[in-house]
Protein backbone atom coordinates (compact mmCIF):
# COMPACT_ATOMS: atom_id res chain seq x y z
CA UNK A 1 0.00 0.00 0.00
CA UNK A 2 1.29 3.79 -0.29
CA UNK A 3 2.17 5.58 2.16
CA UNK A 4 0.46 8.33 3.06
CA UNK A 5 2.76 10.63 3.40
CA UNK A 6 5.80 10.23 0.63
CA UNK A 7 8.95 11.44 2.06
CA UNK A 8 10.40 14.07 -0.43
CA UNK A 9 13.83 13.19 -1.85
CA UNK A 10 16.53 15.50 -3.77
CA UNK A 11 18.85 13.72 -5.84
CA UNK A 12 21.80 15.70 -7.10
CA UNK A 13 24.59 14.62 -9.39
CA UNK A 14 27.76 15.97 -9.55
CA UNK A 15 31.28 14.77 -11.04
CA UNK A 16 29.93 11.74 -12.09
CA UNK A 17 29.03 8.99 -14.55
CA UNK A 18 25.27 8.13 -13.76
CA UNK A 19 26.07 4.51 -13.26
CA UNK A 20 24.97 4.89 -9.63
CA UNK A 21 21.25 5.66 -11.07
CA UNK A 22 21.55 3.25 -13.81
CA UNK A 23 21.71 0.43 -10.78
CA UNK A 24 19.39 2.14 -8.66
CA UNK A 25 16.63 1.91 -11.85
CA UNK A 26 17.35 -2.27 -11.52
CA UNK A 27 15.70 -2.54 -7.87
CA UNK A 28 13.17 -5.28 -8.58
CA UNK A 29 11.86 -5.72 -5.42
CA UNK A 30 10.38 -3.28 -5.06
CA UNK A 31 10.11 -2.22 -8.57
CA UNK A 32 11.78 0.96 -9.53
CA UNK A 33 7.69 2.28 -10.60
CA UNK A 34 6.98 1.15 -6.75
CA UNK A 35 9.45 3.27 -5.65
CA UNK A 36 9.07 6.59 -7.63
CA UNK A 37 5.17 6.64 -7.28
CA UNK A 38 4.17 4.78 -4.04
CA UNK A 39 7.02 4.87 -1.58
CA UNK A 40 9.14 8.00 -2.17
CA UNK A 41 8.83 11.83 -3.93
CA UNK A 42 11.37 12.01 -5.58
CA UNK A 43 11.26 16.06 -6.10
CA UNK A 44 14.45 16.25 -8.03
CA UNK A 45 16.44 13.95 -9.86
CA UNK A 46 18.30 15.20 -13.78
CA UNK A 47 18.15 12.08 -15.41
CA UNK A 48 14.67 10.88 -14.70
CA UNK A 49 12.45 13.95 -14.55
CA UNK A 50 10.11 15.22 -17.43
CA UNK A 51 11.71 18.68 -16.90
CA UNK A 52 14.46 19.99 -17.57
CA UNK A 53 16.36 23.36 -18.03
CA UNK A 54 14.63 26.45 -15.86
CA UNK A 55 11.72 24.18 -15.35
CA UNK A 56 13.79 21.46 -13.44
CA UNK A 57 15.75 24.33 -12.05
CA UNK A 58 12.12 25.72 -10.68
CA UNK A 59 11.36 22.38 -8.97
CA UNK A 60 14.05 22.00 -7.29
CA UNK A 61 14.40 25.30 -5.71
CA UNK A 62 10.03 24.96 -4.97
CA UNK A 63 11.00 21.43 -3.59
CA UNK A 64 13.94 23.07 -1.05
CA UNK A 65 11.57 25.42 -0.01
CA UNK A 66 8.26 23.55 0.65
CA UNK A 67 10.37 20.92 1.87
CA UNK A 68 12.97 22.71 4.07
CA UNK A 69 14.07 20.38 6.78
CA UNK A 70 12.03 17.30 6.15
CA UNK A 71 14.21 15.80 2.77
CA UNK A 72 16.38 13.44 1.95
CA UNK A 73 18.91 14.34 -0.22
CA UNK A 74 20.97 11.87 -2.07
CA UNK A 75 23.84 12.88 -3.76
CA UNK A 76 25.48 11.35 -6.61
CA UNK A 77 28.88 12.20 -7.60
CA UNK A 78 31.93 13.67 -6.31
CA UNK A 79 32.53 17.24 -5.74
CA UNK A 80 35.23 19.24 -7.12
CA UNK A 81 36.82 21.23 -4.63
CA UNK A 82 39.94 22.77 -5.82
CA UNK A 83 40.08 26.48 -6.98
CA UNK A 84 36.50 27.10 -4.87
CA UNK A 85 35.12 24.59 -6.87
CA UNK A 86 35.31 26.39 -10.31
CA UNK A 87 35.89 23.38 -12.05
CA UNK A 88 32.24 21.86 -11.98
CA UNK A 89 29.47 24.84 -12.96
CA UNK A 90 25.68 23.42 -13.14
CA UNK A 91 22.47 25.55 -14.22
CA UNK A 92 21.74 28.50 -15.43
CA UNK A 93 23.43 30.40 -12.81
CA UNK A 94 26.58 28.35 -12.97
CA UNK A 95 26.22 27.47 -9.73
CA UNK A 96 29.45 25.24 -8.67
CA UNK A 97 28.94 22.01 -7.33
CA UNK A 98 30.39 22.79 -3.80
CA UNK A 99 28.43 25.89 -3.42
CA UNK A 100 25.22 24.11 -4.60
CA UNK A 101 25.98 20.93 -2.07
CA UNK A 102 26.63 23.35 0.94
CA UNK A 103 23.41 25.38 0.16
CA UNK A 104 21.15 22.31 -0.38
CA UNK A 105 22.54 20.01 2.39
CA UNK A 106 21.49 22.44 4.85
CA UNK A 107 18.08 21.79 4.88
CA UNK A 108 17.76 18.17 4.60
CA UNK A 109 16.98 15.68 7.10
CA UNK A 110 19.14 12.90 5.72
CA UNK A 111 22.03 12.73 3.43
CA UNK A 112 22.86 10.00 1.63
CA UNK A 113 25.87 9.41 -0.70
CA UNK A 114 24.96 7.18 -3.15
CA UNK A 115 28.06 5.15 -5.11
CA UNK A 116 31.81 5.64 -4.27
CA UNK A 117 32.14 9.37 -5.62
CA UNK A 118 30.17 10.87 -3.41
CA UNK A 119 31.34 8.25 -0.31
CA UNK A 120 34.99 9.13 -0.66
CA UNK A 121 36.09 11.41 -4.03
CA UNK A 122 35.43 8.49 -6.49
CA UNK A 123 37.68 8.14 -9.85
CA UNK A 124 37.63 11.42 -10.59
CA UNK A 125 39.78 12.02 -6.90
CA UNK A 126 42.66 9.40 -8.34
CA UNK A 127 46.31 10.84 -8.03
CA UNK A 128 46.91 13.75 -8.91
CA UNK A 129 43.12 14.61 -8.14
CA UNK A 130 43.50 17.44 -10.69
CA UNK A 131 40.29 19.34 -9.53
CA UNK A 132 40.05 18.27 -5.40
CA UNK A 133 37.77 15.53 -5.72
CA UNK A 134 36.02 15.13 -2.26
CA UNK A 135 33.38 13.13 -1.30
CA UNK A 136 30.57 14.57 0.81
CA UNK A 137 31.73 13.63 4.44
CA UNK A 138 35.05 15.38 3.72
CA UNK A 139 33.38 18.77 2.69
CA UNK A 140 30.60 18.73 5.20
CA UNK A 141 31.58 17.02 8.24
CA UNK A 142 27.71 15.93 9.13
CA UNK A 143 26.29 13.04 9.47
CA UNK A 144 26.11 10.53 6.65
CA UNK A 145 25.36 7.25 5.38
CA UNK A 146 27.47 6.25 2.52
CA UNK A 147 26.12 3.77 0.12
CA UNK A 148 29.79 2.95 -1.68
CA UNK A 149 30.19 0.77 -4.48
CA UNK A 150 30.77 1.70 -8.11
CA UNK A 151 27.74 1.23 -8.58
CA UNK A 152 26.01 0.29 -5.12
CA UNK A 153 23.49 -2.58 -5.28
CA UNK A 154 20.20 -1.31 -5.67
CA UNK A 155 19.60 -3.29 -2.65
CA UNK A 156 21.71 -1.35 -0.73
CA UNK A 157 20.33 2.18 -2.01
CA UNK A 158 17.07 1.39 -1.47
CA UNK A 159 17.51 -1.18 1.83
CA UNK A 160 19.04 2.28 3.26
CA UNK A 161 16.08 4.21 2.23
CA UNK A 162 13.50 1.53 3.80
CA UNK A 163 15.50 1.60 7.40
CA UNK A 164 14.92 5.65 7.33
CA UNK A 165 11.17 5.53 6.12
CA UNK A 166 10.44 2.75 9.19
CA UNK A 167 12.44 4.05 11.73
CA UNK A 168 13.30 7.59 11.04
CA UNK A 169 17.02 7.46 11.83
CA UNK A 170 20.55 6.31 10.19
CA UNK A 171 20.97 2.62 10.18
CA UNK A 172 24.30 1.49 12.00
CA UNK A 173 27.47 2.26 10.08
CA UNK A 174 30.83 1.50 9.88
CA UNK A 175 33.81 3.37 10.63
CA UNK A 176 33.00 4.73 6.80
CA UNK A 177 30.05 5.02 7.72
CA UNK A 178 28.28 2.33 5.53
CA UNK A 179 25.82 0.63 6.65
CA UNK A 180 27.06 -2.40 8.35
CA UNK A 181 24.10 -4.80 6.92
CA UNK A 182 24.96 -4.35 3.71
CA UNK A 183 29.28 -3.95 4.09
CA UNK A 184 29.58 -5.65 7.04
CA UNK A 185 30.94 -9.07 5.36
CA UNK A 186 33.61 -9.42 3.43
CA UNK A 187 33.68 -10.38 -0.33
CA UNK A 188 36.23 -13.34 -0.11
CA UNK A 189 33.88 -14.82 3.20
CA UNK A 190 30.90 -15.41 1.04
CA UNK A 191 32.46 -16.01 -2.56
CA UNK A 192 31.23 -18.72 -4.43
CA UNK A 193 34.92 -19.27 -5.43
CA UNK A 194 35.96 -19.75 -2.22
CA UNK A 195 36.50 -23.78 -1.97
CA UNK A 196 38.95 -23.30 -4.94
CA UNK A 197 41.02 -20.61 -2.65
CA UNK A 198 41.26 -22.71 0.13
CA UNK A 199 41.96 -25.67 -1.92
CA UNK A 200 45.08 -23.59 -3.63
CA UNK A 201 43.03 -24.27 -7.07
CA UNK A 202 43.75 -20.64 -8.99
CA UNK A 203 43.20 -18.90 -12.63
CA UNK A 204 47.17 -18.37 -13.77
CA UNK A 205 46.06 -16.90 -16.84
CA UNK A 206 43.02 -15.27 -18.60
CA UNK A 207 41.20 -18.34 -19.99
CA UNK A 208 43.30 -21.47 -18.87
CA UNK A 209 41.74 -24.50 -17.65
CA UNK A 210 41.28 -22.99 -13.90
CA UNK A 211 39.40 -19.97 -15.45
CA UNK A 212 37.18 -22.75 -17.47
CA UNK A 213 36.56 -24.44 -14.11
CA UNK A 214 35.17 -21.18 -11.67
CA UNK A 215 38.93 -21.79 -9.82
CA UNK A 216 39.90 -18.55 -7.35
CA UNK A 217 40.95 -15.54 -8.96
CA UNK A 218 43.47 -14.16 -6.13
CA UNK A 219 46.69 -14.52 -8.60
CA UNK A 220 44.73 -12.36 -10.96
CA UNK A 221 44.22 -9.47 -8.97
CA UNK A 222 41.28 -9.96 -7.03
CA UNK A 223 40.80 -7.43 -4.32
CA UNK A 224 37.93 -9.73 -2.69
CA UNK A 225 40.03 -10.31 0.32
CA UNK A 226 40.55 -6.32 1.09
CA UNK A 227 36.75 -5.70 0.10
CA UNK A 228 33.75 -5.36 2.55
CA UNK A 229 29.98 -5.23 0.27
CA UNK A 230 27.46 -7.61 -0.35
CA UNK A 231 27.77 -8.59 -4.41
CA UNK A 232 28.13 -12.23 -4.01
CA UNK A 233 24.64 -11.99 -2.42
CA UNK A 234 22.74 -9.81 -4.13
CA UNK A 235 23.93 -9.65 -7.67
CA UNK A 236 23.64 -7.12 -9.85
CA UNK A 237 21.37 -6.96 -13.34
CA UNK A 238 18.44 -7.96 -11.11
CA UNK A 239 20.30 -10.71 -9.72
CA UNK A 240 21.78 -11.57 -12.65
CA UNK A 241 25.56 -11.81 -11.80
CA UNK A 242 28.47 -10.10 -9.95
CA UNK A 243 32.15 -9.23 -10.88
CA UNK A 244 33.53 -12.30 -9.82
CA UNK A 245 30.51 -14.83 -11.00
CA UNK A 246 31.51 -13.30 -14.53
CA UNK A 247 35.00 -14.15 -14.05
CA UNK A 248 36.87 -10.79 -13.20
CA UNK A 249 38.46 -10.27 -9.58
CA UNK A 250 37.13 -7.94 -7.63
CA UNK A 251 38.71 -4.05 -8.10
CA UNK A 252 37.70 -3.32 -4.01
CA UNK A 253 35.17 -0.37 -5.36
CA UNK A 254 33.12 -0.20 -2.53
CA UNK A 255 36.14 0.78 -0.53
CA UNK A 256 37.27 4.33 0.00
CA UNK A 257 40.20 5.47 -1.95
CA UNK A 258 40.26 1.96 -4.24
CA UNK A 259 41.46 3.67 -7.35
CA UNK A 260 44.37 4.20 -6.14
CA UNK A 261 45.11 1.90 -2.92
CA UNK A 262 43.53 -0.97 -5.17
CA UNK A 263 45.60 -0.56 -8.21
CA UNK A 264 46.66 -2.45 -9.96
CA UNK A 265 43.07 -4.06 -10.54
CA UNK A 266 44.44 -7.36 -12.86
CA UNK A 267 47.81 -8.95 -12.78
CA UNK A 268 49.73 -9.33 -15.81
FE1 LIG B 1 29.59 6.18 -11.67
FE2 LIG B 1 30.87 4.71 -9.90
FE3 LIG B 1 30.56 7.27 -9.43
FE4 LIG B 1 28.43 5.66 -9.30
S1 LIG B 1 30.24 5.63 -7.94
S2 LIG B 1 28.52 7.66 -10.35
S3 LIG B 1 28.95 4.16 -10.90
S4 LIG B 1 31.76 6.39 -11.15
FE1 LIG C 1 38.48 -14.55 -2.57
FE2 LIG C 1 38.52 -13.37 -4.96
FE3 LIG C 1 39.20 -15.92 -4.72
FE4 LIG C 1 36.65 -15.17 -4.41
S1 LIG C 1 37.86 -15.07 -6.30
S2 LIG C 1 37.79 -16.60 -3.11
S3 LIG C 1 36.94 -13.18 -3.41
S4 LIG C 1 40.29 -14.15 -3.83
FE1 LIG D 1 32.71 -3.83 -6.56
FE2 LIG D 1 34.06 -5.96 -5.87
FE3 LIG D 1 31.46 -5.94 -5.68
S1 LIG D 1 34.47 -4.66 -7.61
S2 LIG D 1 30.84 -4.65 -7.35
S3 LIG D 1 32.87 -4.67 -4.52
S4 LIG D 1 32.72 -7.64 -6.35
Amino acid sequence: AAIAQRPTVIWLHFAECTGCTEAFLRTINPSIEQVIFDTINLAFHDTLMMASGKRAEEALESAIAKYKGSYILVVEGGIPTKDDGIYLRIGANAETGLHRLKRISKDAKYILNFGTCSSFGGVQAAYPNPTGAKGVHDILGCEVVNVSGCPPNAVNMIGTVVHILLFDRVPPLDLSYRPIWAYGGRIHDNCERRAHFDAGEFVQEWGDEGAKKGWCLYKMGCKGPLTYNNCPRYRFNQGTNWPVGAGHGCIGCSEPDFWDTMAPFEEP
